[in-house]
């Protein structure tokens, strides 16, 4: 541990509220957006085993890594880059790490917050008994009208960054820690009583077999990618995030039992979403792979359906946009953190700039759902070939950003940084455990990251 540096930006109050925060960062939207749409579309079961693998070997250990370089940075990612570079005499180009994640983090948020208001705008069709007695059609227009009407989706995109910025310029400590010690638990007993109606919803063994049983005829190289990818994406990792995270966390914490605790929570939502969602995906006739919509147009089904089926449905919803709100306030942290660092700005001032950048980006992905449904820029490219704006902005961050950045960091613990000083932030002494995890981010992370993308390009195939 290094008492010699302090964070400007204060820190968590105890172990549990660092825990809080980085589970909150890492259960959002991914975990129940974008977690059972990417496994529809690629093909279920394979798809998922090759996701908690990614979790287990290259997740845990990245966290690991990156909680660790930014407890001893103490700073945000860019300056953390920067001192730990020059402690350990490697070149200060490291720095772009930081850089590279900041950038991540801006163009993720950007589509992030729009998807979060879609949520938003649930929450107020499902109060107002919307819902009622839906059928698939139904549902499936009503989401159609919401995303092709890009005026209503800048209105909740711009509610949704409003709220993100008036957190983060506020600190994370006041009001986040408060708000992710009801929210995990709430987001959990919702998603169990889900499961429970798909459980009666007479497909719920077809849901199962479709998430569990792999089929490795059905994921592709690309698949591989996504899943690994998404190990990332769900789990806060590659961009700095966990890091400016770890930057404020008290000295004596064990990092590799938090780590651990974080991940199987964010995998434990996220596997209970797609329990709840493909059975009724196939009792009512729908696509798996239908993609974005997936969530949107099959939960109101059931909402619809059930006693209460409103109070639940706005419940649900309500937590949704809590669980993308805990999520984005991390996605534009190291941001703010470099610009109070370097530029001298107030938080207020550095919320209100980093948030006003990413809601103008944010208008690719507005357009991406309506004007610009039909343009696919890279069509050239086979897998390609139906990706609008918004596809690609995912693609690029998630499957390529997040596993390069995670790959950076990777070989930064494991190569770069003196072992003594790495034995020594972990505090977990030099035995097997240890071994175990410099093993996992000296040699697999970055083999793992590199095969699967050379595998992807068709240079290499296995
Ligand atoms: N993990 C979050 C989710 O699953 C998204 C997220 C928050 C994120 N912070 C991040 C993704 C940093 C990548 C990097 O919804």
């Amino acid at each position: 541990m290094t008492q010699q540096r302090k964070s400007v930006h204060g820190s968590w109050s105890n172990r549990l509220a660092f825990v809080l925060a980085a589970t909150g960062s890492a259960v959002g939207l991914g975990n129940i957006w974008k977690f059972p749409y990417i496994a529809g579309e690629n093909g279920g079961g394979a798809f998922v085993l090759v996701y908690l693998v990614c979790i287990g070997l290259i997740g845990i250990p990245i966290m690991m890594a990156e909680v660790m370089l930014g407890r001893r940075g103490r700073q945000s990612p860019i300056n953390t880059m920067r001192t730990l570079a020059a402690e350990a005499n490697a070149h200060p180009a490291w720095r772009w790490l930081g850089w590279a994640g900041v950038i991540a983090g801006f163009l993720i948020l950007s589509y992030y917050s729009v998807i979060a208001g879609w949520a938003l705008a649930y929450v107020f069709r499902s109060m107002a008994g919307v819902f009622d007695g839906a059928t698939a059609d139904g549902v499936g227009s009503i989401f159609t009208q919401l995303t092709e009407d890009p005026e209503r989706l800048l209105a909740w995109h711009t509610i949704f960054m409003v709220m993100t910025m008036v957190v983060v310029a506020r600190g994370v400590k006041s009001g986040l820690e408060q708000a992710v010690r009801f929210l995990v638990p709430a987001l959990f007993v919702l998603l169990i009583m889900l499961d429970g109606y798909a459980m009666a919803s007479g497909a719920f063994q077809q849901g199962l077999d479709f998430l569990f049983t792999p089929d490795f005829s059905k994921i592709t190289a690309n698949g591989v990618l996504i899943a690994m990818g998404h190990s990332f994406f769900t789990l806060s990792l590659g961009m700095g995030a966990i890091m400016v995270y770890g930057s404020y966390l008290p000295d004596r914490t064990s990092v590799a039992r938090t780590s651990i605790i974080i991940a199987l929570l964010d995998t434990l939502v996220a596997l209970l979403a797609g329990m709840a969602i493909f059975p009724l995906v196939f009792s009512n006739g729908l696509e798996p792979g239908s993609g974005p919509g997936l969530i949107f147009q099959t939960l109101p089904i059931a909402f619809g359906h059930m006693t209460g089926g409103d109070l639940f449905g706005t419940l649900f919803f309500v937590l949704l946009v809590f669980a993308a709100w805990t999520s984005a306030i991390s996605l534009i942290e190291p941001a703010v953190a470099w610009l109070v660092e370097n530029k001298g700005m107030t938080r207020v001032h550095a919320s209100v700039y980093a948030g006003a950048a990413t809601w103008g980006m944010g208008l690719v992905t507005i357009l991406s759902f309506s004007h610009w449904s039909d343009f696919h820029p890279l069509s050239f490219i086979s897998i390609f070939e139906k990706y609008t704006v918004f596809d690609l902005l995912d693609y690029l961050t998630a499957n390529i950003m997040l596993p390069l950045g995670g790959l950076a960091i990777a070989i930064f613990s494991a190569w770069v940084m003196r072992r003594q000083d790495s034995v020594q932030e972990l505090d977990m002494g030099d035995g097997p455990a240890y071994r175990l995890w410099h093993f996992l981010v000296c040699y697999v992370t970055p083999v793992a990251v590199v095969v699967v993308f050379l595998n992807v390009t068709g240079i290499v195939e296995f």
